[in-house]
C-alpha cells in the first residue's frame, strides 16, 4: 500500500467511526482490506482507494465496518456486571420505585453479548421488577453485527466465553451446534445502528449506559466529546459503565468516578447539561435525583 493510499484511508476511517490509526498500522489494514477488495473483484488497496474517491458509498461502509474490532463475550470482564447486579441495580430499584421505568443503553453492543448479558441480570432480578417498564437499547455502528445481534444465535465457543453454564441452560436453546438465546430475553432488547460520532441526543435519557471498549479506539479530543453528550443523556444519578483498559480521568470533567466501584462513572453535579436543556446548578441536579 502507497503512503498516500494509507493517509486517505486513515483519514477516512477517522472522519466516518473515529477509528484513530497510528502511522504504523499498515499491516491490520491490509489484513483487513484486501480480502474485502477482492471479494469485490478488485486486484488491490489501490483500485479499492480509487473506487472510493469514485463516490461508491456502499464499498466506504464496507471498509468502515470491515475495519471495526467486534471483539465481545458474555458479561465481560465480570466485575461491571457485578456491580449491575449488586449495586447499581438495587440502588435504582429504590430511586425509580415511583416511575418504575428502567432505560439501560448498550452504546456499542457489538454481537449482542453485552446487552444480552444485561438483560440476563435483569431477568435475575425475578419478582423484583415484576411491573416495570425496562428497556434496554443496543446501537453499533456496524450493520453486520447488529444482525447477528437481532438473530441471537452464538456458536459453542461463544457461549462458552464468559457464560455460567447455569445462564446457558436457563436462558438458551440448542439447535445443532449453535445456541439462540431464548425470545424472552431477545424481546428485552432492542437493537438500532448509531454511530457515537454523530448526535445520539434523540435516543432519550438513560439509568445507566455500557459504553465499553470503543472509545479506546479514538482520540482523546473524539473521547472527551463523546463523554460530554453521554453526560447530557445520563440521568444525575445514572451510571456509567467504561471498559477495564478505558476511563475518563484526565479527558473530561462530565463524569466522576462512582465511589469504590471500578469502571464505573457517575455524572459531574457541577458540570451537569441535561439534553435538550441549559446548564444546571448543582443544586437542581441534587434536588432532580431525589
Ligand atoms: C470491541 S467491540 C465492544 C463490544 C462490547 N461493548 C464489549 O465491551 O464487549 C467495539 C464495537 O464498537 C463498534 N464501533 C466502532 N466505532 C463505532 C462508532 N463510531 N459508533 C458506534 N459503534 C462503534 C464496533 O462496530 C464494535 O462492534
Amino acid at each position: 500500500m502507497t503512503p498516500l493510499d494509507y493517509e486517505f484511508l486513515r483519514k477516512l476511517l477517522k472522519e466516518r467511526s473515529g477509528l484513530d490509526l497510528s502511522s504504523d498500522k499498515q499491516y491490520l489494514v491490509e489484513s483487513r482490506l484486501i480480502p474485502l477488495a477482492r471479494r469485490a473483484g478488485l486486484p488491490g488497496i489501490a483500485e479499492l482507494v480509487a473506487k472510493i474517491k469514485g463516490g461508491s458509498d456502499a464499498l466506504t461502509s464496507e471498509v468502515v465496518e470491515a475495519m471495526t474490532t467486534n471483539e465481545t463475550f458474555f458479561f465481560r470482564d465480570k466485575i461491571p456486571f457485578d456491580h449491575l447486579r449488586e449495586t447499581v441495580l438495587p440502588e435504582l430499584l429504590t430511586a425509580r420505585a415511583g416511575r418504575r421505568a428502567l432505560r439501560i443503553w448498550s452504546a456499542a453492543s457489538a454481537t449482542g453479548q453485552e446487552p444480552y448479558s444485561i438483560a440476563m441480570c435483569l431477568k435475575e432480578m425475578g419478582a423484583a421488577l415484576a411491573g416495570w417498564r425496562v428497556e434496554i437499547i443496543a446501537t453499533d455502528l456496524s450493520l453486520g453485527v447488529l444482525e447477528k445481534a437481532k438473530a441471537g444465535i452464538f456458536s459453542q465457543f461463544e457461549v462458552q466465553r464468559g457464560l455460567p453454564i447455569q445462564m446457558l441452560v436457563k436462558y438458551f436453546t440448542q439447535t445443532g451446534e449453535l445456541w439462540q438465546i431464548n425470545p424472552d430475553i431477545r424481546a428485552m432488547v432492542q437493537h438500532r445502528q448509531l454511530n457515537l460520532l454523530q448526535d445520539f441526543s434523540h435516543l432519550g435519557t438513560f439509568d445507566v449506559i455500557f459504553c465499553r471498549n470503543v472509545l479506546i479506539y479514538f482520540d482523546q479530543e473524539t473521547k472527551a466529546g463523546i463523554f460530554e453528550r453521554l453526560a447530557k443523556v445520563l440521568e444525575p444519578d445514572g451510571v456509567l459503565a467504561l471498559g477495564a483498559a478505558e476511563s475518563v480521568v484526565g479527558i473530561s470533567d462530565a463524569f466522576k468516578p462512582y465511589p469504590e466501584r471500578r469502571g464505573l462513572y457517575r455524572p459531574n453535579p457541577a458540570k451537569a447539561v441535561r439534553a435538550g436543556g441549559g446548564a444546571l446548578s448543582a443544586l437542581k441536579v441534587v434536588a432532580s435525583a431525589r
